[in-house]
């Protein structure tokens, strides 16, 4: 999961499939990053992990670190936030098997669409409520599908 500072989008991404995951079960390593260096060391925003916490999602244990190109080989499916978020991975891919792992996350509900989780930091609290709730539904369906 990521996003630009990975103190607000990613982590809430992270935490509930990370969530969803163990609820289920399944043998799959979930993390986040940022594809900045803005906040690496942090813990999620304070609005983030208050909305999360509301929710009955915990994502306080959860410290900002940057993309980095090693993360290709990490892992096999990376979800972007947005575009950018995309755009900044693509830039550190090495070839096509990459930039095919790459995906925008809102695609999972709304296949082709290319839409944006908007970045919730410099809005008010509603911002953030709507992030969970987006993401939420994106992660439900990932899991659904790997379900089959
Ligand atoms: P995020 O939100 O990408 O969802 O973690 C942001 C947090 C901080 C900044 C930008 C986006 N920032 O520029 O500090």
């Amino acid at each position: 999961m990521v996003c630009l500072g990975n103190i607000c989008r990613s982590p809430m991404a992270d935490g509930l499939l990370r969530a969803k995951v163990a609820q289920e079960s399944l043998d799959i390593e979930v993390d986040s990053a940022g594809t900045s260096g803005y906040h690496v060391g942090d813990t999620p925003d304070p609005r983030m992990r208050a909305t999360a916490k509301s929710m009955g999602v915990n994502i306080d244990d959860l410290t900002s670190r940057q993309f980095v190109q090693a993360d290709y080989d990490r892992f096999d499916v990376i979800y972007a936030m947005d575009e950018s978020n995309r755009d900044n991975m693509f830039r550190l891919a090495r070839n096509e098997e990459d930039k095919q792992k790459v995906k925008l996350i809102l695609n999972e509900i709304y296949p082709g669409e290319n839409m944006s989780v908007p970045d919730p930091y410099y809005g008010g609290d509603q911002g953030f409520i709507d992030v969970f709730n987006m993401l939420d539904e994106a992660t439900s369906k990932i899991i659904s599908d790997i379900k089959g």
